[in-house]
Order: C-alpha cells, then structure tokens, then sequence
C-alpha cells in the first residue's frame, strides 16, 4: 500500500490548484477524480442520451476507456483514445456532471477505476468521497472549504482564462446546484469525514494553503 493523501472539497474551494502543487513539491502522483464523471457526462452529451436513460448512462460508464496522462503542465485527458482535456471542462459537461455522478452504479464503475490508479503509489487524490468512501482509511485526509461567493468568484475567473464562456451568475447558480446535489447522493455525498483536518480557503492564497497542507503530510510523514 502506498502512501494515500485524500483531499476532498466542493467545486471553487481550491482542490484543483492547490493539489497540483503540492504533488510538484512532495514527488506525489496527483488524481483527480471529477475528471472520470466528467468525462462519462462527456459521452452522455456526444451520444445524446438522455439523463432519464439510467441503463444506458451505466452502459457508458462501463465501457468508457479513460487516461489521465500527468505532466507538470497539468493532466492531459483521453477518452476512448481521443484527447478530451477541454471538452470536459466545457458548459455542458459542467451543467450535468453531478446528475451524472449521482447514479449509483456509475460511481461504483468510477471508484473502482480510483481506487485501481491510486494501486501500489503515492498519491495525493481529490473529490468529493475520497476520505469517507475511496479511501476512508487515508494516510491523511483533508476538508478545503470556502464560502459559495468566494468560490463562485475564483471558478469565474479560472473560466475566463480557460476561454469558457459563463457569466458570474451562471457560475454562481451552477455551483449553488452542484453543491445541493453532491451533498444529497445517496452514496459518495460530499461530506466532512470524522476525522478529516478542515481548512477554511476563503481568506486564504493558495500558497497559503499549499504550505499548510504540506505541513499536516510532513508531520504525519514523521510518525510513520
Ligand atoms: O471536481 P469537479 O468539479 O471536476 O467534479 C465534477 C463533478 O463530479 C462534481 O459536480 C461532483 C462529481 N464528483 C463526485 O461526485 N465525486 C468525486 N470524487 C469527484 C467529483
């Protein structure tokens, strides 16, 4: 068994950013776990499947071949052997994603999959259930968090630099409704597992959170 860090957090809280630095600094393979429901909701929108369509949205799951090539420049995505890194980032995709990931039997096809990488190497892994459902016995697990506007604000910036054309309320509303629904799924809800160290990212830069982080995975190195 490797050594496990398990970030978990709702979208804009930072998990994206502050993850990729601290697996730069720390030799950690970084995986980010949105980025398999991402890329199922990716293939429910080519094949135009309906969100109703439970069977089909599980048969999609089943056979999506998904990479996630790690570079320091940030992951480069492919799916069914076609690069896929934009396209999953895009409106559409965002807007059904956590429908998608709401089906049970997707996210066990999907956790199966994160838990398979993660096999034998030392990872620092993100999402939404990895410290109370992935990897419930991690060697450490944290909460980011931040406050809706905080994070609406930095998703809409990130967006513009993307090129991803969403107004300040749309992204608002979006992450309003992915937050309601990741919180309520019947199984890999968002939630702050028992003994997971909370950190509130509102007021704080990202290097700020990048040394704490490393901090709590050092001391936690030491007493291995
Ligand atoms: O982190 P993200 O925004 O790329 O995640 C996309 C969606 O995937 C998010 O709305 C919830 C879902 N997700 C999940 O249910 N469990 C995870 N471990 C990671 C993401």
């Amino acid at each position: 068994m490797g050594f496990i860090v398990g970030i978990d957090g709702p979208a804009g809280s930072g998990k994206g950013t502050v993850t990729k630095k601290v697996a730069n600094k720390l030799g950690l393979i970084n995986i980010d776990t949105g980025i398999t429901y991402r890329c199922v909701a990716l293939k429910v929108l080519n094949q135009k499947i309906s969100l109703k369509d439970i069977e089909k949205i599980i048969e999609v799951a089943k056979n999506a071949k998904i990479y996630i090539d790690n570079t320091p420049n940030g992951d480069n995505v492919y799916l069914d052997g076609k690069n896929v890194t934009k396209d999953i980032r895009s409106k559409e995709v965002t807007k059904i994603v956590s429908q998608v990931s709401s089906i049970k039997e997707v996210r066990f096809i999907m956790v199966d999959m994160q838990r398979k990488l993660a096999e034998g190497k030392n990872v620092i892994m993100e999402g939404r259930d990895i410290c109370t459902y992935v990897f419930p016995n991690a060697d450490v697990k944290i909460y980011l968090d931040a406050n809706i506007e905080e994070r609406a604000k930095r998703r809409y910036k990130e967006n513009q630099e993307k090129n991803i054309n969403m107004t300040y309320e749309e992204v608002y509303e979006n992450i309003r409704k992915r937050d309601e629904n990741d919180k309520s799924k019947e199984i890999g809800a968002l939630k702050v597992a028992e003994d997971s160290i909370i950190i509130d990212t509102t007021s704080l830069n990202i290097d700020e959170v990048v040394d704490k982080i490393i901090d709590i995975i050092t001391l936690k190195k030491a007493k291995l």
